[in-house]
């Protein structure tokens, strides 16, 4: 048996919570393998919601729940989570976190937010959790890891050290107060007895799980254009959503990945700074924020809404190797007479192209080639599959699927699990 990954194809927010749960019924396993407390995903199970930044998103479904060596943990963030799931009366057993995941410290927090506000009309929008700074101790092999909690002396050690050059740079370089040492090493203490229980061999879980035949889907978080390597750098997340990344984030080989569903909004979203052709004018904008409800999970912030990006979305395949697509909030656009989709990049030379530009100045320069298409104004509530769709919404995602060569399987017409319709 071999393990599914779903991954974000635009700048995140494309709901891939909602696809995760989904596909989670008919899994065993469901892993994490990047990012940390920056994702927001969101999962309506029975008229519950769910919103979750730390935890995998397939533990409401109960299955086996890891937290790969990838991912970057804030335990107080997910010692909240586990609370408000168990006083909802849904069980925190299955979580496994991996020994070789990074923590997330208080002086991460404090240098992400003093190095946006430094940066001014420079900075990058990010969700000021800390993402940036723990991954880049990870980097630098300064970093403390979840394995670290298991020893007291240990951990003292390490954040001792960490204390020594942070409270420099926090002191000299931000004029912030420093940590004190003793308050730091009691609150991870603290936070290790909780989650000693939950430490484990994920690799090994994962691998064994997969030799038993289980089903093992692995969750990205963000999405392609906030991936460090190939996304819009520097306005990108600090670890790699792209699907490769999960082989290395959970800890088995890449042969052992044969599926990889892209998760796509049927139009696009971006929060924070950084250039985005195909964003919608207002009021139109407004008018698609309000009906998709486009504000952070995390931060709250007002998400910036853009046409369906045909090129990007090309870009998210190739890179990903997306075997199949989930087109999510399809009903969002029922609001609209006619919709526009972008369909090439026009670069500053006048030449127009199809493909992601390679080099950041020319994608900071180019400009929307976009294209009308008729809406269907009308209500998608009624519909029970694929086949069911208005005419003019299922010309719609046919135009996608031809552009990329890649079948939509699911597509997203509601909040709910239940409103998403498969071709059966
Ligand atoms: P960071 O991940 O907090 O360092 O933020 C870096 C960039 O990624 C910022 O532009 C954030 O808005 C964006 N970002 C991080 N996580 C998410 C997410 O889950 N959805 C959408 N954007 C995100």
């Amino acid at each position: 048996m071999s393990a599914t990954v779903i991954v974000g194809a635009q700048w995140g927010d494309e709901g891939k919570g909602k696809i995760v749960d989904l596909l989670a019924q008919q899994s065993d396993v469901v892993g994490r393998y990047q990012g940390g407390p920056n994702a927001g995903h969101t999962v309506i199970v029975g008229g519950e919601t769910f919103k979750f930044r730390q935890l995998p998103s397939g533990i409401v479904s109960g299955k086996l729940s890891v937290l790969g060596n990838g991912c970057v943990v804030d335990p107080e963030v997910l010692l909240g989570e586990l609370d408000d799931l168990e006083a909802r009366g849904l069980s925190v057993e299955p979580l496994r976190i991996s020994g070789n995941a990074h923590l997330i410290m208080p002086w991460h927090i404090a240098l992400d937010g003093a190095s946006e506000k430094r940066l001014g009309k420079l900075q990058i929008g990010t969700t000021r959790r800390g993402i940036g700074p723990a991954y880049a101790d990870k980097a630098a092999r300064i970093g403390i890891r979840v394995q670290d909690l298991l020893d007291a002396k240990i951990l003292r050690q390490k954040i001792e050290t960490a204390l020594a050059e942070k409270n420099v740079w926090l002191e000299r370089v931000y004029e912030l107060e420093p940590f004190g040492l003793d308050d730091v090493v009691s609150t991870y203490e603290a936070y290790a007895r909780r989650l000693r229980p939950y430490v484990a061999d994920t690799s090994l879980l994962v691998d064994e799980a997969l030799a038993a035949g289980k089903r093992v889907l692995l969750e990205g978080a963000q999405g392609t254009l906030l991936d460090l390597d190939h996304g819009t750098y520097p306005f990108v997340t600090s670890s790699n959503p792209v699907a490769g990344a999960a082989a290395t984030g959970i800890g088995i080989g890449p042969t052992r990945i044969d599926e990889v569903v892209g998760v796509a909004k049927a139009y696009v979203t971006r929060v924070g700074a950084g250039p985005f052709p195909s964003e919608m004018e207002e009021p139109i904008g407004a008018e698609v924020r309000e009906h998709g409800q486009e504000y952070g999970t995390v931060t709250g912030r007002e998400r910036r809404p853009g046409w369906l990006d045909l090129v990007a979305l090309r870009y998210a395949v190739r890179l990903n190797g997306i075997t199949s697509l989930a087109l999510t909030k399809l009903d969002v656009l029922s609001a609209l007479e006619e919709l526009r989709v972008c369909v090439r990049y026009r670069l500053p030379d006048g030449s127009e192209t199809p493909n992601f530009p390679a080099h950041q100045s020319d994608f900071h320069h180019c400009e929307a080639v976009l294209e009308t298409v008729d809406g269907w104004n009308e209500s998608l509530d009624a519909c029970a599959s694929l086949s069911d769709l208005p005419p003019a919404a299922r010309a719609y995602v046919e135009l996608v699927e031809r552009a990329l060569g890649v079948g939509v399987d699911l597509v997203g017409t509601g909040a709910a699990r239940e409103q998403v319709l498969t071709r059966a």
